[in-house]
């Protein structure tokens, strides 16, 4: 075994402890070598890109984290997902061969290639002319370029050259979906996109039909980099944008933790999505903590007056501004309901779907997230 191909089995058994691989994505995982879909480097931390020549490439492309591959103005616009995340939506998708695939979002071409080698056609849309050719030539290299047409473009269009599809999959961050994807979608098709959500992108799981222009189901807990163009756009009524904790006022107010231990991180996306249905000030805060706690979180943004509530995972509360002490009792109040709701999961919630953004380009955003 070559050192890629031994780091590569260990990261497979890696996947296949933490989460539900089926076997024919583990062979999709074991097949795939990520390297040549790295081969211009990725961001290392600490302002380090890393490249194949560097002793570190190999053994940091085979682990469970997501690679940025492009930063422009130091912000990052492209990246390989964290495998984890790849692996779920791709369960998710419940491909057969021969199933007809709109990937938005081609990034490196690796999760497309891992679709293909599961029997899927698919077809890659990405907005950056220099991603596509790069995914496009890695796609060569590991002989799989008949089953991926990748594309440049904007993913709001959709592909409608080579439609319908049995399933789109979107890997960016966007506020809605495009009716495009809709119409582009074969009989029984659905679509699965992370759309923001209290500051976070958990992934929807999407059907035509409905009461609405369509039904919006919670799927996976999850964080993707956000879309350029119309499917980001803002509308009235979305949750605010996150808001670092350093921006805020120092707390004043504290209520003292509810859970020992905190809940995981799973339980506490399950809270936090709830907040976000039931508040449209929920958003999230990232660190530095400061005297707010934890690493970042759940916050109630006071957008008029500064300020605002964190709800971190042991339940405990932390509020400034001149607003405190409401905050911090309605942030009490929106954790007590979800207790008392049955601590309900993000796939408990369904929402339709409503045109909102510019009339010209709307996107369908979730409203009246309703608890099963
Ligand atoms: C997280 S990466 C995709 C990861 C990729 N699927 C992979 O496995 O490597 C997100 C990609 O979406 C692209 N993107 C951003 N806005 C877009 C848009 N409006 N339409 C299509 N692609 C877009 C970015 O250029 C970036 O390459």
């Amino acid at each position: 075994m070559s050192p890629a191909e031994e780091l590569r089995a260990r990261y497979v058994d890696d996947l296949r402890r933490d989460g539900l691989l089926g076997e024919d994505l583990v062979r999709a995982f074991a097949t795939v070598p990520r390297e040549e879909f790295l081969a211009t480097g990725f961001d290392g931390g600490g302002g380090r890109w890393v490249g194949p020549a560097d002793p570190d490439f190999l053994p940091l492309v085979y682990r469970n984290h997501p690679l940025v591959t492009k930063v422009v103005d130091g912000v990052p616009v492209s990246s390989s997902s964290q495998p984890s995340l790849m692996a779920a939506m791709i369960e998710s998708l419940e491909l057969r061969p021969g199933s007809r695939v709109l990937e938005i979002g081609a990034g490196t071409g690796y999760n497309a290639a891992l679709m293909a080698v599961l029997g899927a056609r698919v077809t890659s849309i990405d907005i950056a002319p220099d991603v596509v050719e790069r995914a496009a030539a890695a796609l060569r290299r590991v002989g799989l370029a008949h089953a991926v047409e990748v594309r440049s473009g904007d993913g709001y269009l959709g592909g409608a050259a080579l439609a319908p599809y049995d399933r789109v999959v979107v890997t960016v961050g966007v506020t809605g979906v495009s009716p495009r994807w809709l119409d582009q979608l074969a009989p029984g098709g659905h679509l699965l996109a992370p759309v923001e959500h209290a500051g976070n992108h958990p992934v929807l799981r999407i059907r035509p039909g409905g009461p609405g222009m369509g039904e919006a189901r919670g799927a996976l807990r999850a964080g993707f980099m956000s879309a350029a163009g119309p499917l980001a756009a803002r509308y009235p009524g979305l949750h605010p944008a996150p808001r670092r904790t350093d921006t805020l006022p120092p707390p004043t107010v504290r209520h003292p933790p509810l859970w020992h231990p905190p809940l995981d991180v799973f339980r506490y996306h399950d809270l936090w999505f709830a907040v976000g249905a039931w508040d449209r000030r929920a958003t999230f805060s990232p660190g530095p903590a400061g005297g707010w706690g934890g690493p970042g979180g759940c916050l109630l943004l006071d957008e008029a007056h500064g300020g605002g509530a964190g709800l971190l995972a042991d339940g405990s509360v932390r509020a400034s501004g001149p607003s405190a002490a409401r905050y911090a009792a309605e942030a009490l109040a929106l954790r007590d309901r979800w207790v008392a709701r049955g601590q309900p999961q993000i796939s408990d919630w369904s929402a339709r779907l409503v045109p909102a953004g510019d009339p010209d380009q709307p996107i369908l955003v979730p409203t009246a997230w309703v608890q099963h």
